[in-house]
């Protein structure tokens, strides 16, 4: 059997400049992982706007402990293989740990991801100042770029752990200027994981690109969630900020229906999904 997405219903295909304009619109954007080209089809037909292939492939699919053994042909195989199963969700994929390690790799990895495997924009963790000199390069080739802040879990040995980042006042208000350096280096979108409720508000109020939380609060552009946590797959405890949304239903294309609709009207994340 091969993935027909064919009967998707037809709609207008999500474009970077798009996402912006939801953020003006006040549209909530809806954003989920994917890793292979079946559950890319059920983002598509149930009306997903961004699938990212995140390097969490490397917890949820490889059975790591960290998304550090994640390889940039590990991000390429499985971001074409997604490309395969979409037609109008914008496609992002991650920039694997040390992809970034200065610009050449990391316009190597662009280059493969976008011209490759079919990527639309690529998504690149911290603001260091040689992620900064990334990302800028990679603009200035029109590789639209996607930060990541907060937890971002390729840094989790120096987090000691995937820990709530910026509780504390200063480290909140670090988090606020790496989010505006990202913005000005020229990164289009802006992934918000794991911080207080109040974080994210006022990153997502201090930029003008769209803010995709998790575990950031309801304030954020929009949310993402890892497929397999929010379809209750994965064995283990489920990240709080997370929610089984296949509980009480009887199908993946309705647990993700769901899940956009209740991220669009704002039901999702509720109160106990939230870090205060
Ligand atoms: O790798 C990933 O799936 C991610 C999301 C958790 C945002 O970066």
């Amino acid at each position: 059997m091969y993935v027909d997405n064919a009967s998707a219903p037809a709609r207008k295909p999500v474009t970077v400049p798009g996402l912006r304009a939801m953020k003006a619109e006040g549209r909530k954007i809806v954003m989920l992982t994917a890793y292979d080209a079946s559950f890319a089809a059920q983002l598509e037909m149930n009306g997903v706007d961004v699938a990212l292939v995140g390097d969490s492939l490397g917890m949820v699919v490889q059975g790591h402990r960290s998304t550090l053994p994640v390889t940039l042909d590990h991000m390429v195989y499985h971001t074409a293989a997604v490309a395969r199963g979409l037609s109008a969700t914008l496609l992002v994929a991650d920039l694997p740990f040390m992809a970034d390690r200065d610009v050449a790799h990391a316009l190597e990895a662009g280059a493969r991801l976008v011209g490759e495997a079919g990527a639309a924009m690529v998504k690149i963790e911290g603001a260091a100042p040689h992620i900064l000199a990334a990302i800028k390069a990679l603009v200035a080739r029109a590789i639209p770029v996607c930060g990541h802040l907060g937890l971002t879990p390729q840094s989790v040995h120096k987090f000691g752990g995937f820990k709530i980042q910026g509780r504390a006042q200063a480290a909140a208000d670090r988090v606020v200027e790496e989010a505006l350096a990202v913005q000005a280096a020229g990164a289009d979108l802006l992934v918000l994981e794991g911080v207080p409720v109040a974080l994210g508000e006022r990153v997502t109020r201090a930029v003008e690109i769209p803010v995709i939380g998790i575990g950031a609060g309801p304030h954020c552009d929009g949310q993402v969630l890892v497929i397999h946590d929010m379809l209750g797959i994965t064995p283990g405890k489920r990240p709080k900020f997370s929610k089984d949304f296949l509980a009480g239903r009887d199908a993946v294309a309705a647990a993700i229906a769901a899940y956009a609709a209740d991220v669009r009207s704002g039901a999702f994340p509720a109160p106990e999904h939230c870090f205060n």
